[in-house]
């Protein structure tokens, strides 16, 4: 394979060098295309688009792989903690015991909020959406802790704020809770894990101590290290487009949280509970919702399945069922959302239109059927995604602002209005 492609385009030409990754993966870098013939190319979606070079996740997606730093997921969701994986996705290296000692009580050192932010939470309608809560407090951590955003961060600067989003961000996401239900705030406790604490200041009350479920604790860890990285999905792509601008870490998490929001991505562990919820009340009939989802005049869609990039099966929805039948065997819960689910899968699996379109459950189909089970309300879905991708998002804004080549964001488009014409002063419109 030659180390360059030459096109040709209108008598102009241009060698556009092959760039391969460690994996063999192959790009076409096409940086000096515009420049050698006026041409751009065209890729909405960006379903062949690569935006960077990246060491922090591997995935390939038509064998099922996902590895973080080169190590399987399957491996990191049975032996690792979300704080030694999210040390990993940062840091790019398991830590010894000495680092992972110090990366785990600086979270115990930045787990408060700021009391003053404290009113924030007021401010919103207990209706409030968690998801804005979060986006919000986020980005207003730059105007309560203006030291960490600079100019130009240094390497401690940056450490000391990934651990204090990491750590903040559970505090943030409880006390929503705790708002949306009237109840006092429930502060984090220095004896306790990462998991532990957050369910603690989620379910604990002055009036009721929470009995920490060891199945519940395992299930969630394991939830939160699957969604801990995924490449260049739409949420990183926007933390690292956001950041390309020396946003600081703050501004650029933010608008990754406002990302993953939506239905299409992070959104979809609510929305699959939500179908779900829709399909039993209607009688429990999966064939007639599969029916629904090939009919494009429906605009519904099989929510929790198909993805961009994986074309056989998600390795992280595989260990998430197997999770959830484990928890509810456990706790000896019967959810019926899990059987629709199962027959659902099974029924779309059959059928031609997913075959055809290599459709397969992905890793939201299966989650909120755990977070239902531990007790997370339906809104809290997408905030457990994002304390879940938190990592991610910091690995690769890190890596971005690191590399000295990164260049600002800043894609072209063919324009399809209108040509020149003279403005009409209003008297003369007619
Ligand atoms: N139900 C029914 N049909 C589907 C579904 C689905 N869930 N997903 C894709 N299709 C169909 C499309 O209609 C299209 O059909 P066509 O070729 O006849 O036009 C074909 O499959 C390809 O779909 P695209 O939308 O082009 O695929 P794309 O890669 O752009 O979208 C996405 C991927 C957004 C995940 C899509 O599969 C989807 O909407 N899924 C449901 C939402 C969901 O579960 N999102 C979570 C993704 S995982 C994550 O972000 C964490």
């Amino acid at each position: 394979m030659s180390d360059k492609i030459t096109l040709n385009i209108e008598g102009k030409t241009v060698d556009c060098p092959v760039i391969t990754g460690t994996e063999g993966d192959k790009a076409i870098d096409i940086g000096k295309l515009r420049a050698a013939t006026g041409y751009i190319t065209m890729d909405p979606g960006f379903g062949n688009t690569g935006s960077c070079k990246s060491a922090i996740t591997y995935l390939d997606g038509d064998k099922g792989i996902l590895r973080y730093r080169g190590i399987p997921i399957e491996h990191l969701a049975e032996k690792s903690s979300f704080t030694e994986t999210a040390y990993l996705l940062i840091y790019g290296k398991l830590p010894d015991r000495k680092e992972m000692d110090a990366f785990s009580s600086s979270f115990n050192e930045h787990s408060m909020i700021h009391e003053d932010m404290k009113n924030f939470f007021d401010a919103y309608p207990s209706s409030a959406h968690p998801m804005a809560i979060l986006s919000a407090m986020v980005c207003s951590m730059s105007a309560y802790y203006p030291d960490m955003i600079k100019e130009n961060p240094t390497k401690e600067d940056i450490d000391r704020i990934a651990v204090q989003l990491l750590s903040k961000v559970r505090t943030i996401c409880a006390f929503s809770y705790k708002k949306s239900i009237g109840e006092p705030f429930v502060y984090p406790r220095h004896d306790l894990m990462y998991v532990p604490n957050f369910l603690n200041m989620m379910f604990a009350s002055p009036t009721r101590p929470y009995k920490l479920v060891e199945e519940a604790v395992q299930a969630l860890k394991v939830l939160l290290i699957l969604h801990a990285d995924h490449e260049q999905n739409c949420s990183t792509s926007t933390v690292r487009l956001v950041g390309s601008s020396h946003a600081n870490l703050y501004a650029s998490i933010s608008a990754g949280i406002c990302a993953l929001w939506g239905p299409l991505h992070g959104g979809a562990n609510q929305a699959v509970i939500e179908m779900l919820e829709e399909i039993h009340a209607d009688g429990g009939d999966v064939q007639k919702y599969v029916a629904k989802a090939k009919d494009k005049t429906s605009g519904f869609r099989l929510m929790g399945f198909g993805h961009r990039v994986y074309k056989n099966f998600d390795p992280r929805a595989k260990i998430i069922k197997q999770k959830a039948d484990e928890l509810l065997n456990k706790l000896g819960i019967h959810d019926p959302l899990l059987d629709i689910a199962k027959r659902l899968e099974e029924a779309a699996l059959k059928d031609e239109y997913f075959i055809a379109r290599k459709l397969y459950p992905n890793v939201d189909f299966y989650s909120g059927i755990i977070l239902k089970a531990i007790g997370i309300p339906l809104k809290m879905f997408p905030v457990m995604f994002a304390i879940g991708r938190m990592p991610g998002w910091i690995a690769h804004w890190k890596e971005m602002i690191e590399d000295p080549t990164t260049k600002i964001g800043r894609p072209f488009q063919i324009y399809i209005g209108s040509p020149s014409r003279d403005y009409v002063p209003i008297e003369q419109r007619g």
